[in-house]
Formats: structure tokens, sequence, C-alpha cells
């Protein structure tokens, strides 16, 4: 609540915070044990096919499925893409793997993130460099495709992230997007994204199919914590992925009164 209040009021604390948060995920994790930084998402449990993976993306599957589910949406031959903020670079490395874009640029503000990124995910046309969101370095018309996968919510002004993405994007071009934020401010948050004049190819709130990855990975997560994360922070990364630290196996993670969205719209 009192972080609530904080952050409202000095939005370039939680800029900073954030950063200094992704820049210490980045010192405890050195390895490829921890390539993506989401929630997650599933549409088995609504009859959805199991997507095929290769068998080394299969201890990814479900923060992998949220990427594939905003991706799947457009074509991808030929395309010049570019994601912001990419964090540690999976969603990336999947998208050119398994979409076979021309060329995928990966921003984030985290120089460790960055840095990680150009060690373990080297594919041709595969690129990453550090970046603001709200000030993309990129000329006007410049990429097919733009997505941006749970971290707009760290932006203090997310207004300009999205002016930015329709100025860099060609025209026709798409914006893939996902996040969350709390039910009182979804409204607030359409309209700030609306406003800025896009043709609607899908929105969907997907909150329940996020809920039930956090579910199904809860073992999974646990033990990543429990690898990386020295004891007097569990607390906190528990937190982080919606569970309680002393709750039962049975117990639902939840997202803290957050709504999940995602949406696919084009330049126009
Ligand atoms: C929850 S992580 C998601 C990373 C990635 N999209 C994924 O799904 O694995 C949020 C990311 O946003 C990045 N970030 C936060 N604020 C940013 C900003 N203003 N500009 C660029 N990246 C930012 C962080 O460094 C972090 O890598």
């Amino acid at each position: 609540m009192l972080n609530k209040i904080l952050f409202q009021r000095f939005p370039n604390l939680k800029s900073w915070l954030t950063r200094l948060q992704y820049e210490y995920v980045s010192t405890l994790v050195k390895d490829k044990g921890a390539v993506f930084m989401n929630f997650g998402y599933t549409a088995h449990h609504q009859g959805a096919e199991t997507l095929e993976l290769h068998p080394d993306d299969e201890y990814h599957r479900y923060p992998l499925q949220l990427y594939h589910h905003v991706a799947k949406h457009v074509e991808w031959k030929n395309v010049e893409a570019l994601e912001v903020s990419s964090g540690r670079g999976g969603g990336a490395h999947f998208i050119m793997r398994y979409f076979k874009p021309k060329s995928y640029i990966g921003v984030d503000f985290s120089e460790r993130a960055i840095q990680f990124c150009r060690e373990h995910h080297q594919l041709d046309g595969l690129h990453f460099q550090h970046g603001n969101a709200e000030d993309l370095k990129f000329a006007d018309n410049t990429f097919d495709v733009v997505v941006n996968v749970e971290a707009s919510l760290y932006y203090p002004n997310i207004e300009k992230f999205f002016k930015h993405v329709k100025r860099v994007l060609k025209p026709n071009g798409y914006f893939l997007y996902t996040d969350l934020r709390y039910a009182e401010k979804i409204n607030e948050w359409h309209s700030q994204l609306k406003q800025i004049g896009w043709k609607v190819i899908k929105e969907e709130e997907i909150t329940e199919n996020v809920l039930k990855a956090l579910e199904v990975d809860r073992e999974q997560r646990i033990r990543l914590i429990k690898t990386y994360v020295p004891k007097i922070l569990h607390r906190l990364f528990y937190e982080f992925i919606g569970l309680s630290p002393n709750a039962p196996a049975k117990d639902k993670p939840h997202l803290d009164n957050r709504r999940y969205w995602y949406f696919v719209l084009q330049k126009v």
C-alpha cells in the first residue's frame, strides 16, 4: 500500500528501483536457468492444444507460452522486429527460432541483462542493445513489429512509451503488447493506449490463463528462487511470483487484484 502511494507520488523512484532490482537479478543468476521474467500463460485447462516445443525449451514452457500467445497472430516472414524490455532474452530467442523474423532487436535498460543476452543468445539477425522504453533511439517507421511483455507497468510515463512505439513502427506495423494493472487502473490504462490511435486487431483479458500458469509452474518457480536467491530475500521473491512463502501446495497463486491483458494493435 505504502509503495503504491509512493510510486504514484514519485514515478521516477519506481523506475530507479526497478533498474536496481533487474540489475540485481542478473547478478544473482549468471546461467540460463532464468531467461524469462514473466508470470507465464496457459490455455490448456480451456481445451487448447499443447504447444509443441523443442525438449530444451520444455523447462520454460509457461513464460514462453506467454510470448507465443502474443506473437502468433501476425505474419513474421521478412519482419524487422523490436522488443522493448526484452529482459534476459528468452522471448527474443524463442521468437527468432519459432517465428523466424528477418531481424529482431531486444532493448532493455538493465545493462547486465543486455550483457547476458549478448553472451547467451547468439543467432543471426538477433541483437541486443541498452535503451529506455520512453526514449527509443530508432528512426521513424523502422519496424514491422514491436513486442512488449510484462514490463510497461514499470514505466513512469507510459504515454511517452506508446508514442515512441507508434513512431518507430512502419505504417500497418503491429504492436504486440501484454501486461497487468491493478483493477482500479484498467480503464485509465486502456484509454491511454487507445488515445494513441490504433486499429485494434485483438484485445483480451488473460488473467485466468496467467493465474493457471503460475499454479502449474509453482514448484519450478519455488525451486528457482531456492537455487538463486539468498534466503533472506525469499519472502520478497515469492511475492514477485504471486506466492505466499508458507502456503501449502494447494494454495492458489494471486496477482494482488491485478488484471492481465493482451493486445494486437496496428498502426494506421
Ligand atoms: C518483468 S521483466 C520482463 C522481461 C521480459 N519481457 C520477459 O518477459 O522475460 C521487466 C523488464 O523491463 C525492463 N524495464 C523496466 N523499465 C524499463 C525501461 N524504462 N526501459 C527499458 N526496459 C525497462 C527491466 O529491466 C526488465 O528486464
